[in-house]
C-alpha cells in the first residue's frame, strides 16, 4: 500500500492496494426522481467510469466492482437487458481504451450463460489486456461468492480424482488460487453505499480481513470526495489480522 498525501503532519493517508465496491442504490436514485429504474443504472454505469478512472489515478492497484449478481436475474427482463446493454457499451469503449489506460480487465463470475456477443467481447478484452501493467479491474458479472467457492471445490476435487493431490494436501492457499481472483491480494477495503449493511454474496472468501465502509449516499451520487472519505477512514483503522498490536 502506498501513502499519497499528508492528512496531518505525521499521519499519511494510505491508499488501499485493493478496493472493492458494491454499486448499490441505482433503483432508489431513479425512484427519488420519478425516473425508471433503468435511468439509475445508466447513471450508475457512468459513475463506474468516473470512480474507476479516479482510483487508477490515485494508485489503487486492484479494484473489483459488483455489477451483476447470480441473484439479479430475478429482476424484470427489461431491467436485466438494460444492465447488459450498458455493460456492452462499456466493453466496446474499454476495448478501445485498453492501450491508453494500461488497465488489465478481468471478468469474474460465470460468463457461460451470458449473451454470446458479451462473452466474445469479454474474452477479447481479457486476452488483449493480460499483459497490461496498470491497475487490475475485476468486473463481477453473474457473480456469486458461493458459486465461486463451489466452482473452486469442483476444480480441486478433480485434482484429487485424477490422483494429483490427496485430500490432506488441500490448503487455504490452494482455495485462494482456485477462485476467480487467483494471484490477487484480498480486498483491503469494501465499500457499499446506499445504506445497506451486508455483503450480498460478494467476495465472501476474500473478505475475511477486509475493512468495510458503508454510507447513505446512493451509488449514482457517489463522488470522488466520498471515495476520499472512505480512504481517510480506512487510514485510521488498525488492522490486526487476528494478531495483537
Ligand atoms: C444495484 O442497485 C445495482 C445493480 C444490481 C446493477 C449495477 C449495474 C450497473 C452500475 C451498470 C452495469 C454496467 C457497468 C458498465 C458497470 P439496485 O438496482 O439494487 O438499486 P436499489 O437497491 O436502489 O433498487
Amino acid at each position: 500500500m502506498m501513502a499519497i498525501f499528508k492528512k496531518e503532519k505525521s499521519q499519511p493517508l494510505i491508499v488501499p492496494q485493493h478496493i472493492a465496491i458494491i454499486m448499490d442504490g441505482n433503483g432508489r436514485w431513479a425512484k427519488k426522481r420519478g425516473l425508471p429504474r433503468t435511468a439509475g443504472h445508466k447513471k450508475g454505469a457512468n459513475n463506474f467510469r468516473t470512480i474507476s478512472d479516479y482510483m487508477n489515478k490515485i494508485g489503487v492497484k486492484y479494484m473489483t466492482f459488483y455489477a451483476f449478481s447470480t441473484e439479479n436475474w430475478k429482476r424484470s427482463k427489461e431491467e436485466v437487458e438494460t444492465i447488459m446493454n450498458l455493460f456492452k457499451d462499456y466493453l466496446i469503449e474499454a476495448e478501445q481504451r485498453l492501450l491508453e489506460t494500461d488497465m488489465r480487465m478481468i471478468f469474474i463470475g460465470d460468463r457461460s450463460v451470458l449473451r454470446p456477443d458479451l462473452i466474445e467481447l469479454m474474452n477479447r478484452i481479457e486476452a488483449a489486456s493480460k499483459d497490461n501493467t496498470g491497475a487490475i479491474v475485476n468486473m463481477a458479472i453473474n457473480y456469486g461468492g458461493r458459486q465461486e467457492i463451489a466452482t473452486a471445490c469442483k476444480k480441486i476435487a478433480q485434482k484429487v480424482k485424477a490422483g494429483e493431490i490427496e485430500p490432506e494436501d488441500i490448503t487455504e492457499d490452494m482455495i485462494s488460487a482456485s477462485i476467480y481472483t487467483a494471484n490477487q491480494p484480498d480486498p483491503d477495503l469494501i465499500i457499499r453505499p446506499s445504506c445497506e449493511f451486508r455483503l450480498s454474496n460478494f467476495l465472501i472468501w476474500q473478505s475475511a480481513y477486509s475493512e468495510f465502509w458503508f454510507d447513505n449516499v446512493l451509488w449514482p451520487d457517489f463522488t470522488t470526495r466520498d471515495l476520499d472519505r472512505a480512504i481517510h477512514d480506512f487510514s485510521n483503522r488498525q488492522r490486526r489480522f487476528g494478531g495483537v498490536k
